[in-house]
């Protein structure tokens, strides 16, 4: 069984297709990166698995085809996405918007929220430390963090996050991956992570797609796959 699989998914913005022909699985527990310079159409796959962009083809989560359903349909099924730009409420305190995800987790999960709340506060002290600030007030790194702690309290079986890296200091970006690596591990949770910064992804998942251009120009396990390689292919963003 895998936990989702897109077999020749197309996705439209109005008529223009900005992924197509899409092939990609995530496996039960496995971590998967997508990679691809700006544009390649990365938020695009997260945003057809959620649901929120017309697609042609099949895409399937735990065997169940999502055709026709709504975004928190689909949601129900246990996928979480985690969009870019953080996704948290800035007026709210972080306990609130913990509180909030919470709220969401379906009910034959509602007996583990304290347990969860804390197993998440473990891998993510300084939510707890900040738990009466406003999230708004919080760093860029401490939001992310939020966002996946949002994203995880919800109790999906696949966890999707757009970005989670961006514009953060390269030793605080590697912290927040490879707490996300654990989080699999402790959690049974798939992952399917967009990471502009090749070096990392590569690092912390288990595979990587790279797309250009709406396609995938790359199939390969992380350890297969070098930096050279990507260089040789046509990914030529965030390598540094
Ligand atoms: N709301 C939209 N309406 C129309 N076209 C869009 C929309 N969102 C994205 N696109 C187009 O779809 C293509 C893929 O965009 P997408 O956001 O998926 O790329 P990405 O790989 O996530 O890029 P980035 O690294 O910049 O986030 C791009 O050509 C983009 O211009
Ligand atoms: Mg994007």
């Amino acid at each position: 069984m895998t936990a989702l699989a897109l077999r020749s998914v197309t996705a439209f913005y109005g008529g223009l297709a900005a992924v197509r022909d899409l092939e990609l699985t995530l496996g039960v527990k496995e971590v998967v990166g997508l990679l691809g310079p700006n544009g390649a159409g990365k938020t695009t796959v997260l945003r057809a698995v959620s649901g929120m962009v017309k697609t042609t083809g099949g895409i399937e989560v735990f065997g169940t085809d999502t055709a026709g359903m709504r975004t928190e349909q689909i949601a129900r099924l246990g996928v979480a996405h985690v969009p870019a730009g953080r996704g948290t409420f800035p007026e709210l305190t972080v306990q609130e918007n913990l509180d909030l995800a919470l709220g969401l987790r379906p009910r034959q999960e509602r007996h583990r929220r304290a347990a969860d709340l804390d197993s998440v506060l473990e891998y993510f002290p300084v939510l707890g430390e900040y738990r009466r600030r406003r999230a708004g007030a919080l760093s860029g790194g401490q939001q992310q963090m939020l966002a996946i702690a949002r994203g995880l309290l919800t109790r999906p079986r696949i966890l999707m996050v757009d970005e989670p890296t961006l514009g953060l200091a390269p030793q605080l970006a590697r912290e927040i991956l490879l707490q996300l690596r654990n989080l699999r591990d402790a959690w049974g949770i798939s992952v399917l992570l967009v990471e502009q910064n090749a070096a990392l992804a590569l690092d912390v998942t288990d595979r990587v797609y790279v797309l250009a251009a709406g396609r995938v120009d790359r199939v390969s396990t992380a350890s297969e796959l070098t930096l050279a390689d990507l260089a040789k292919s046509s990914y030529l963003g965030g390598t540094s």
